[in-house]
């Protein structure tokens, strides 16, 4: 959360900058402002809002400059304003930052700054650490990457930072710990952003900074040390998405691209490790770690939102194949509860974005009491991809709306692909029921396509309950996951009250909301659990609430009982919940436009949340 964009070269920095923080937009919305060097000097603009009202206000005003940063928030300390607006100014107005996270220890820092008699303007702990910077700068001579050096030391928390000095204009000064920083090197000019997104037009070749690096950055130059002032070698590697992957490419939304192009994604998140006609299943990245795993005396997984729901469903599939206790936690309450861990234990580590603040602390907690920890990420290169012993990507391409849609049936497909394997190599699964499963996986692209020829139909559905004030959603086994996400995803676009339940346990509590009004979508695919979920049908039936019902294509004893039916291809139901949430997205998508919300940015969410 809050994205950050730099730039120093030839080029015009401002279209550069307010280019890729519209392309961050995704990480916060709050507010957004740049910072410029140009003829008249060191210029700040800032503004509440989007990145569209930051160029409004921008209009007319010089703009001229080769060097500028940019910033678009997500507020943590201080409410949404101009005045809390990134970038801030040092109490000499002569450095310029953004930020990036989170200063714990900002309190204590504002008030010794204040006893050196300090004035801020804002109510943010950035404006405390640039204060901070230039108060160490101007008292010892020191030069803005000294100033930085001896700043960090004292600040905890949690930071990317990106300072222009006004009397060293040629100069950007970076820093990274726990914030992802991207650097992309052209030719006599740099690129800095949260992620590659705003890099990816203009050059492939990025390096990654590492946590507790300091780089220096002109334009033709990149110098990267450590704490210790220790020169690092920076390691150039090469970025492997397109910009297509990044745009709208005709769709309305992002939200709604990604959910289509699910067949696609899932089918890159197979490719290479499933080979259905050879009956071979290759992980190539946990391959080392594979013997370790099957021996696990209990795995834990640990992720936040809708990725945790992935984890509850693989809770359930490596139970039932693997015969490995599993525990899926929230990763805020794991870091938090003094939990038992340690060796012989596996930790997945669950991410889309990969930076997720809550996941990394969990992780690196697990990991200094000596447990294997596993990532299932999607940002390649991401913080918790590289914290991890081992691990696979999900490969489902850059996700921008805010919502995860194609993230999560890429993680339930390669949690599957997990759970086969270590599966096979303990042999606890026949070859007939591995390969069975394998075939399984391999039609479900297909599957996924099919289900998304019922757009129009599920847009009919949104558009009779849109005006709904709660919904319910509810499932069992495997479905009972893919009912918390439905909920979840139509919280988070329409800002309708909706909560999801196991089915059975509606009756012990939410069946008291049941009446007339209430929308309850069912997830009732044909499982080992179907019978039931026909009688929890019939118990809202009899309560005269609406019954929305996923069902496998060719169902005939629910069609009775629903007031509307979405049917879906049949499959095994441990690849089930890969086809049944498709509906739940697209329910919450045309939801959410026909309410006229803006669903690729719902409001105070943001995509990566880099702040516990
Ligand atoms: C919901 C959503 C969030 C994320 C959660 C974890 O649509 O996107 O609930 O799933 O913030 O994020 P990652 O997966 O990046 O760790």
């Amino acid at each position: 959360m809050c994205g950050i964009v730099a730039y120093i070269g030839q080029r015009e920095a401002y279209p550069v900058v307010i280019k890729g923080l519209k392309r961050l937009e995704y990480r916060g919305y709050d507010s957004a402002g740049v910072a410029l060097y140009g003829k008249e000097g060191l210029q700040v603009y800032k503004k509440k809002g989007k990145v569209a009202e930051l160029e409004d206000f921008v209009a007319g005003k010089d703009v001229n400059a080769h060097i500028g940063i940019g910033h678009t928030r997500w507020a943590t300390h201080g409410e949404p304003s101009d005045r809390n607006s990134h970038p801030h100014r040092s109490q000499d107005g002569k450095l310029a930052m953004v930020h990036n996270g989170i200063i714990e220890n900002y309190m204590q820092l504002k008030q010794e700054l204040i006893n050196q008699g300090h004035t801020f303007s804002s109510d943010t702990d950035t404006e405390v650490l640039v204060h901070f910077i230039g108060e160490i700068k101007n008292s010892n001579g020191y030069s803005t990457e000294e100033a930085v050096r001896v700043a960090l030391k004292r600040v905890v928390g949690a930071y990317v930072i990106v300072i222009i000095d006004e009397d060293d204009p040629g100069t950007l000064v970076a820093a990274r710990k726990g914030s992802p920083l991207v650097i992309g090197v052209g030719k006599g000019e740099h690129f800095l952003a949260s992620d590659a997104s705003p890099i990816v037009e203009y050059t492939k070749e990025v390096v990654y900074v590492n946590d507790y690096e300091i780089a220096i950055i002109r334009k033709d130059e990149l110098i990267l040390k450590n704490i210790a002032n220790e020169i690092q070698s920076p390691y150039i590697q090469k970025l492997d998405i397109e910009l297509a992957a990044i745009e709208k490419g005709g769709y309305d939304h992002f939200m709604v691209k990604e959910i289509f192009e699910q067949p696609q994604t899932i089918y890159d998140s197979l490719r290479g490790r499933l080979d259905a006609k050879k009956g071979t299943l290759t992980m190539g990245g946990i391959r080392e770690y594979a013997s370790l795993l099957k021996e696990a005396r209990r795995i834990i997984i640990v992720a936040c939102g809708t990725s945790w729901h992935a984890g509850l469903i693989a809770e359930y599939i490596i139970e039932e194949l693997c015969r490995i206790p599993v525990e899926v936690e929230y990763a805020s309450e794991f870091r938090y509860r003094n939990p038992v861990v340690g060796k012989g234990d596996v930790i997945i580590a669950v991410s889309q974005s990969g930076e997720t603040a809550d996941t990394l602390v969990a992780m690196e907690s697990a990991k200094e009491k000596g447990a294997i920890i596993l990532g299932v990420c999607n940002v390649v290169g991401s913080s918790i991809a590289r914290l991890s012993h081992a691990g696979a990507y999900t490969h489902a391409g850059p996700e921008i709306g805010v919502a995860s849609t194609k993230a999560f049936t890429a993680q339930l497909a390669v949690l599957t692909l997990i759970a086969l394997k270590v599966a096979e190599e303990k042999g606890s699964i026949t070859q007939q029921r591995f390969q069975y499963l394998l075939d399984e996986l391999d039609s479900i692209s297909e599957k996924v396509a099919a289900t998304l020829k019922l757009d129009d139909q599920v847009k009919r559905i949104a558009h009779k309950y849109k005006d709904a004030r709660d919904f319910l959603f509810l499932g069992r086994g495997y479905n009972f996951p893919i009912a918390l996400e439905g909920a979840l995803k139509l919280k988070e676009i329409s800002y309708i009250h909706a909560e999801g339940y196991p089915a059975a346990e509606m009756k012990h509590g939410p069946i008291a909301l049941v009446d007339e009004n209430l929308p309850v979508v069912f997830v009732a695919t044909r499982d080992s659990n179907y019978e039931k979920i026909v009688s929890n049908i019939q118990e809202i039936k009899a309560r005269k609430g609406k019954v929305i019902a996923i069902v496998t294509e060719g169902d005939t004893s629910i069609r009775s009982m629903a007031d509307d039916l979405i049917e879906v291809p049949a499959a095994d139901e441990l690849v089930a919940p890969i086809i049944s949430v498709i509906p739940l997205q697209l329910l919450a998508y045309h939801i959410g436009v026909a309410k006229g919300f803006d669903v690729d940015k719902p409001r105070n969410l943001a995509k990566s949340v880099t702040v516990e």
